[in-house]
């Protein structure tokens, strides 16, 4: 099997998780069911919880409560990008090339989604407790959990993204330390959420999670760049979501700050450490290793 083989079927794979764990619309409450099943199903890369599968292998097993992680971590994922689009916020009307929720379902129907999702995803997690058989399971389902709840919290995503919002405010001067932070958190640190849990529920060492951790801000900063990056080089045909939105939201990011060239130069050097990184653990997971140059390099 070639890569792009291997990702579709490994892609499905999740795609069946999520389709597993999501909650039928019905009752009084369908509505708001139907807008969380349509956000979570417009598709998407399905990143985090591929990240977090391949991460686990690193370490070797990989046990019975990994796919709850997986799909709590794409519910989370989905419910930010749900209150990111909204008026309020960035207000996009498209996003994966689909209308985004707030368009189909109206705002506040969007905004309960994404309340509905955050909730049902730390549901969703707290499932892999039913699956634990030894005091250890416990104990690594527990560490799983904090991170999971500290890196999407105030201290990870809504940390970075309370940064992000306080920035596009015309008045506000960026400076290149705020800018990592808000790369650090909004966008890293569900992508070091992913790798950890992953790493920590197949059994990895405190100190190898240390460097998953490390390895994850790089692959995050590095694909949050390319984002903006694709801002300005792509089109609404091949992203899927307009182009353009960061100058229309006066946003100041990497590539405003240091221009194309050094932004993509600075991609490469950081793809190249986290590659590095993956190439120590004990497992070596060449599937790993490509997809993570294939995100940092990808065209959408
Ligand atoms: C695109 O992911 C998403 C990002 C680059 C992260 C942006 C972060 C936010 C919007 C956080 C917002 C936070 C709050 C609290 C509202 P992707 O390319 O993996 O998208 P896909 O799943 O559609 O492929
Ligand atoms: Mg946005």
């Amino acid at each position: 099997m070639n890569f792009k083989e291997e990702l579709e079927k490994k892609t499905g794979e999740v795609e069946d998780i999520l389709a597993a764990y999501l909650p039928k619309p019905e009752g009084f409450q369908s509505k708001v069911l139907e807008a969380m099943v349509y956000a979570v199903s417009a598709g998407g890369k399905r990143l985090r919880p591929l990240l977090m599968r391949e991460s686990a292998v690193l370490f070797g097993e990989t046990g019975e409560e990994l796919p709850c992680f997986m799909a709590a971590i794409e519910f989370i994922h989905t419910y930010s990008l749900i209150h990111d689009d909204l008026p309020a916020l960035d207000n996009d009307d498209y996003r994966r090339g689909r209308k985004t929720t707030h368009v189909v379902y109206g705002e506040d129907i969007a905004v309960i989604a994404g309340d509905g999702l955050l909730n049902y995803a730390y549901e969703t997690a707290l499932r892999a407790f039913r699956k634990a058989v030894t005091i250890e399971d416990y104990e690594r389902i527990e560490c799983a959990m904090h991170i999971l709840g500290r890196k999407a919290g105030v201290y990870g995503m809504v940390g970075g993204q309370c940064a992000d919002l306080l920035a596009e405010k015309p008045e506000t001067e960026v400076t290149e330390e705020q800018l990592l932070y808000i790369h650090k958190n909004k966008t890293a640190a569900l992508i070091q959420a992913a790798m950890t849990i992953g790493a920590v529920l197949a059994g990895a060492d405190e100190e190898a999670v240390a460097q998953l951790e490390r390895c994850a801000e790089n692959i995050g900063v590095a694909f949050q760049i390319q984002d903006d990056i694709l801002d300005v080089t792509s089109s609404l045909e091949v992203l899927g979501k307009p182009t353009g939105s960061d100058e229309k939201n006066h946003k100041l990011t990497y590539v405003a700050m240091h221009g194309l060239e050094e932004s993509k130069r600075q991609v490469e050097a950081l793809s190249e450490e986290a590659v590095g990184i993956l190439k120590v653990f004990p497992h070596r997971n060449v599937f790993l290793e490509n997809l993570v140059e294939q995100l940092i390099y990808r065209e959408k």
